[in-house]
């Protein structure tokens, strides 16, 4: 235990620039000392349920023996070499060979990074090098969603459909295009007459297709549901007409996974509750639940294929000094291990029902507009008016702050509280977590 006050530790950090910046959003950071399973502990003594699981990654929750062990033995091994062309190291081998086939059928081989931002970044690389590869070099430009999240790359960012991350880096990278998000709630595109919300999605990505001319548009790229942009769960129809859309038009279909992946939303992979399979799979986060800085992309066999008979002058000439980092693979695979000892797929899927049920038994409140979720990824809308679906983004940060201190960490995403608890949360702290939140709730209404 730190003896030190915590506003020295916050003086002191102001050395530090934070991701995502704003002095008002840091005015009054909480200093977090040691975690334990679901639990957060600050150096002034609070105890803080951490109901997103760090950044939606920390699946087997905090301070697990078995990953710090993983990560020392490797260390002494070997805890980095290259793994450029030419070198490679055992952890990679065995990472890669786990991985292959593991989300979907047919991606077989994997591509490490450090995070999900240059997971996209790679993802994009690749779909350019592969219609380079196969002899339509126009194919280029990527169709994102509005309101999606793809990372802060110089190219992430512009595949990301959310305008603030934009408004101070301009100009825009040339060659993304954004479309409407299958949003069931509030559909912001054109729904025609007798047309689902996932139809009139899935059409908007075949017009952007033909808008754009199908010539130039390398790959469609999406979360299967939406994080950052509120938690949004498609209909079910959506990505199989995508799919379709994606094939026909000769679109590869990446997937980004960075926080469905891994069994967050009840399945390994999310896009398997809807039975369709992406080209390219973007993952990161949960692969080792936050204990080391590890990605990657999985890629199909035919993209794969196009790299091993390619001349010496059309090498791929990208990757990482961290890709297939030896300590992080190591904690991968016993990351992976542990999430498929303890069963986390069914273990989503079950905490998620009771924690979607108990965060709906919140719509007794008027702010409160939509709950929805998949496994254990929940989004609670609030709104000033049910009736005209108004949302309330002030009333959304007034939760936020009130859940906190009652030791209760949520995410406000715009006008959206996220939870995403670590996966090893039992019943009675999913029952806490609608606890308190409610208490917060209550503690605000005039
Ligand atoms: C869907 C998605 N893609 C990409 C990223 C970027 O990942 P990173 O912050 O590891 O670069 C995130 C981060 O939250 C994300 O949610």
């Amino acid at each position: 235990m730190t003896t030190q006050d915590p506003i020295e530790w916050v003086e002191r950090d102001r050395r530090q620039l934070h991701p995502v910046y704003h002095p008002k959003s840091h005015a009054n950071p909480l200093v977090i000392e040691r975690a334990e399973g679901v639990w957060l502990y600050t150096v002034d003594g609070q105890k803080i349920l951490d109901g997103m699981a760090g950044l939606w990654n920390v699946n087997v929750g905090y301070g697990r023996e078995e990953l710090a062990r993983a990560a020392y033995d490797q260390m002494r091994e070997l805890a980095f070499t290259s793994n450029f062309s030419g070198m490679t190291n055992l952890p990679s081998i065995r990472l890669a060979e786990k991985l292959a086939g593991f989300a979907y059928q047919g991606l077989n081989t994997t591509m490490f990074t450090s995070g999900g931002s240059e997971s996209n970044d790679t993802a994009f690389k690749t779909a350019r090098y592969y219609w380079k590869r196969v002899g339509k070099p126009a194919k280029y430009k990527v169709i994102a969603r509005r309101g999606s999240y793809h990372g802060v790359t110089l190219a992430a960012t512009f595949a990301t459909g959310l305008e603030k991350y934009h408004t101070m880096f301009g100009p825009p990278v040339g060659g993304f295009v954004h479309i409407p998000a299958p949003n069931p709630y509030r559909y912001e595109g054109e729904l025609r007459a007798g047309e689902t919300v996932g139809q009139a999605a899935a059409r908007a990505l075949e017009e952007a297709i033909l808008r754009e001319g199908a010539d130039t548009v390398a790959a469609f790229i999406a979360e299967p549901v939406m994080g950052v942009g509120g938690v949004i769960v498609p209909p079910a129809d959506y990505f199989p007409l995508v799919r379709e859309i994606c094939t026909r038009h000769e679109v590869l279909f990446i997937a980004d996974e960075v926080i469905t992946g891994f069994g967050r939303t009840g399945e390994w992979f999310a896009l398997r509750h809807w039975d369709v399979k992406p080209d390219i799979l973007s993952f990161a986060k949960a692969l080792t639940s936050g204990y080391a800085p590890l990605g990657g992309i999985q890629m199909s066999d035919e993209i794969r294929e196009t790299m091993e008979s390619a001349a010496e002058s059309e090498a791929y000439m990208h990757g990482y000094t961290y890709s297939g980092h030896a300590m992080a693979c190591a904690v991968g695979l016993k990351n992976l291990e542990l999430m498929e000892k303890e069963d986390y797929t069914a273990r989503a899927k079950r905490l998620g029902v009771r924690l979607l049920e108990g965060l709906k038994s919140l719509m007794e409140f008027p702010f409160v507009g939509e709950v929805r979720g998949l496994g254990l990824l929940c989004g609670v809308e609030i709104v000033s008016d049910r009736e005209t679906k108004t949302a309330d983004p002030a009333t959304a940060m007034k939760l936020f702050k009130a859940a906190q201190e009652r030791g209760l960490r949520t995410r406000p995403l715009g006008n959206t509280l996220a939870f995403s608890p670590p996966i090893c949360i039992s019943e009675d702290e999913v029952d806490e977590i609608v606890k308190r939140l409610g208490a917060a709730m209550d503690g605000i209404v005039p």
